[in-house]
């Protein structure tokens, strides 16, 4: 049987009760397909930073480098808010999506059949929604130099940073997103803020030259604002979107909610070689941590693009697709996505419904 090594992140807030979640059913529908596992637990963000003095232990670093694929909760939470900027949850999460040097972030926005009323949006601009954001994630202002805290020329402090890219940095996510628009509708949307930004205006540029590799994809560009507007206006008109770091960030965030949640959507940061790190979009939601109150499925699904993207198990990813649509066909919904005549349920219900789906072996969608 095939054996793979995953390096579990659970993080902090609700990252290790959905951690715990999408790991039962990553294990049984992958047994399914004949693989095993070996787990490798590790800290990360504010739990690493009680246990070790670093957000980003070293050894938490190789281990993820040395395994085939790395699943996250999430990081972060008020007690290390005010640390310094080395020390922050936030930090260790940057640090180990360039160490891995995943820059290629695909979160993927559907809005499920099932879940079509639990979108803030009318059902008809709603319906039908899907869109696959490319977000570029270890450039752009995240990392950018010149950065930090400082006096100008009138005596007053400041904070600054930098939003730059290089060529080849553009031209390898511009060519994922071609790569993924060829393989969905043939349509991709680059959005920058070419009307103001430098940084935007070479984005454009190295976009449009990519281009010429793809005659079969249809490039569009659209500046943010427009953007974030066309997003709740008409989503439908979307197929494919590339953006740098920061605006992918919010757009995706942005595109969230026409699906229902935040709590519903993956994500699979992905590098030329390596293993992938999975992780929902989400954060680890204080607000409710520790209440067994956090929808899994975000975390659920993450664990089926790990399936999928990072180790090319599609079948075994198609499973918890198919359970996960079964669970919600089912009626069961977390507080998050609930509407009424559904059945209320917590993280830990959730995912014990989510196997017994998979275990039925639900067909795939
Ligand atoms: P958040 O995503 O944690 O929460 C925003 C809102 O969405 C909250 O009301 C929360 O309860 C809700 N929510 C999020 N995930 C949910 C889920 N699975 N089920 C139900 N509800 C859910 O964003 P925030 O509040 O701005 O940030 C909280 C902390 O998380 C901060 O420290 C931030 O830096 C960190 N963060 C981490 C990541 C990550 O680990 N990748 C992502 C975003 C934010
Ligand atoms: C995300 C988060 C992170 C980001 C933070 C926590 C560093 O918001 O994964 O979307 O901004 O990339
Ligand atoms: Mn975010």
């Amino acid at each position: 049987s095939k054996h793979y090594t995953i390096t579990l992140l659970p993080g902090d807030g609700i990252g290790p009760e959905v951690i715990s979640v999408a790991t039962n059913v990553l294990k049984l529908a992958a047994s399914l397909e004949g693989i095993e596992f070996d787990f490798q637990e590790m800290p990360v963000g504010g739990a690493a930073l009680d246990s070790t003095g670093l957000p980003l232990p070293a050894e938490t670093l190789s281990a993820a480098k040395q395994s085939d694929a790395v699943l996250l909760g999430a990081i972060g939470g008020y007690k290390w808010d005010k640390n310094e900027k080395h020390l922050k949850p936030e930090t260790g999460l940057l640090q180990l999506r360039a160490g891995l040097q995943v820059f290629a972030n695909l979160r993927p926005a559907t809005v499920l059949p099932q879940l079509v009323d639990a979108s803030t949006l009318k059902k008809e601009v709603a319906e039908g929604v899907d869109l696959m954001v490319v977000r570029e994630l270890t450039g752009g202002i995240y990392f950018g130099k010149p950065r930090g805290f400082g006096v100008n020329e009138n005596g007053q402090e400041i904070g600054f940073n930098t939003e730059v890219y290089a060529t080849h940095e553009i031209d390898r996510i511009a060519r994922v997103a071609f790569e993924t628009a060829r393989k969905r509708s043939g349509k991709l949307c680059s959005v920058d803020k070419a009307n103001v930004l430098e940084a935007s205006i070479f984005w454009r540029k190295r976009v449009t030259a990519i281009a010429s590799e793809y005659p079969d994809v249809e490039l569009s560009h659209m500046y943010v604002d427009n953007a974030a507007m066309q997003l709740v206006r008409d989503p439908k008109q979307f197929d494919t979107i590339v953006t740098n770091n920061i605006f992918g960030d919010i757009l995706s965030d942005e595109a969230s909610m026409i699906t229902g949640s935040i709590g519903m959507l993956p994500s699979a940061s992905l590098g030329e070689s390596g293993p992938g790190l999975f992780e929902p979009i989400h954060g680890s939601a204080p607000d409710i941590a520790g209440q067994d109150k956090a929808n899994p499925l975000a975390t659920v699904l993450s664990a089926a693009m790990l399936l999928k993207y990072g180790l090319g198990e599609e079948n075994a990813a198609k499973r918890i697709e198919a359970a996960v649509l079964d669970t919600l066909s089912r009626g069961y919904r977390t507080g998050d996505i609930y509407s009424a005549g559904n059945k209320l349920v917590g993280c830990k219900e959730m995912g014990e419904e989510v196997l017994k789906s998979v275990d039925s072996q639900v067909p795939a969608p």
